[in-house]
């Protein structure tokens, strides 16, 4: 007999937010709760949680259809647009911003809301992980995940536990091409990094364990501005971590956040900034619209019911991370308008800085006699997007 599997959906969208980018409305919230209610009494979801990271509001929803349920999907639509309804009656700011299409077309991937979604067996006891971080990628979970699953400097049970002894695969998806690749840890682990240190690109979108292929974690890949043609704000991303019993321990997972490393977002979306883990009161970014920032909710599944939330980082043990955070703010700040603050060419092609260039084409003149730059010596597919149409 087939044993019953859970599924874990947190899907989020900023449907605007008060006082410009910062912080979702209560109304707002209770909208999406409405719907989400809703569906829980006709039994679509078994249960759920709705709240915010900043200016996004975000569905945690636990059901037994599976991932990419085209009936949960439409849930979470429906709940996003009553919220996005509320939102211009109320004049919010940026109302609807990252609802993209106005149909629904059974699946909300593509338009416009994150997802990250993991069905499994439950165990005799279920804790999980719920992260959600604003104004960032979905890259910046890349680092931490890698500590996480493949680090033994931060999981200890990488070597202590005989059930993560054997490692973790990890799905590593190429937002540009739609692609993925899955290399497994600790055997592949320098191959893994030579990719997921490009985050903007390569996103580490599944962890599996590889003694049973159990599911450990799940991030969500949408990138905004690549499915829109333009910038409409950043990615804010979204993940489920499974812990404890076989999987890291609760504690291994946040210990791989107690470092505040730099990640892209931060004001327009244009500037690198460290990823500060905060208490859920203190998700809203403010100065110079952020930093970005990581709310970490804890709860227990079971039979598909969420227990809980445990608010993760409203321990003062992540106090000196947030000190550190701010340092880093400061000393980040200091370079105004130039790299590496201010990202790179290719992550500023999708925000409006090409089109203040753009008046500028005319009026460059060609020096005589000056030499070009030669072609790059190492040129592959992998690390240039343009290789196959400038070959
Ligand atoms: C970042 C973000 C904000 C806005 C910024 C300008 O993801 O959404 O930093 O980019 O506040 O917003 P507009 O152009 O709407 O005034
Ligand atoms: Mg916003
Ligand atoms: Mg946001």
């Amino acid at each position: 007999m087939e044993r019953v599997k859970t599924t874990v959906s947190v899907i989020k969208a900023d449907i605007g937010s008060v006082a410009g980018h910062v912080v979702v409305h209560p109304d707002t919230i209770a909208a999406a709760t409405r719907v989400l209610a809703e569906a829980k009494a006709k039994g679509v979801i078994a249960d759920f949680y709705v709240t915010n990271a900043g200016d996004d509001l975000e569905l945690i929803m636990t059901h037994r259809k599976g991932a990419d349920s085209p009936e949960v999907h439409e849930v979470a639509w429906t709940a996003f647009q009553e919220a996005a309804k509320v939102s211009r009656e109320l004049g919010l700011y940026a109302a609807g911003q990252d609802l993209l299409s106005e149909a629904f077309s059974g699946n909300v991937r593509g338009l416009g809301p994150s997802v990250a979604e993991m069905e499994f067996v439950e165990r005799p006891s279920e804790p999980i992980a719920v992260f959600m971080a604003d104004k960032t990628e979905p890259g910046a979970f890349n680092l931490p995940m890698f500590r996480v699953f493949a680090d033994p400097f931060n999981t200890a049970g990488l070597v202590i536990d005989p059930k993560l002894h054997t490692g973790f695969k990890f799905e590593v998806y190429d937002v540009f091409e739609g692609r993925s690749v899955v290399l497994n840890a600790p055997d592949e682990m320098y191959d893994i990094l030579a990719l997921i240190g490009t985050p903007a690109r390569f996103i580490v979108r599944r962890v599996y364990r590889r003694i049973d292929g159990e599911i450990a974690a799940a991030v969500s890949v949408e990138r905004l501005s690549l499915i829109a043609g333009r910038y409409v704000g950043k990615d804010d991303p979204v993940a489920v971590v499974r812990v404890q019993a076989g999987f890291p321990a609760m504690g291994e997972v946040l210990e791989a956040f107690a470092f505040p490393h730099l990640v892209a977002g931060w004001m327009r979306g244009s500037h690198h900034g460290p990823l500060m883990p905060v208490p859920q009161r203190y998700a809203k970014c403010t100065r110079f619209d952020g930093p970005p920032r990581l709310v970490g909710l804890g709860f227990q599944v079971k039979n598909s019911r969420l227990i809980g939330p445990v608010d993760l980082f409203d321990d003062p043990a992540f106090d000196e991370t947030r000190r550190t955070a701010q340092l880093v703010a400061d000393y980040m700040r200091r370079h105004g308008p130039f790299m590496p603050h201010r990202l790179g060419p290719e992550e500023m092609e999708y925000t409006t800085l090409p089109e203040v260039l753009e008046k500028l084409k005319e009026r460059f003149t060609k020096v005589e006699g000056a030499p070009r730059a030669a072609e790059p010596r190492i040129k592959t597919e992998l690390l240039s997007r343009e290789s196959k149409e400038g070959d």
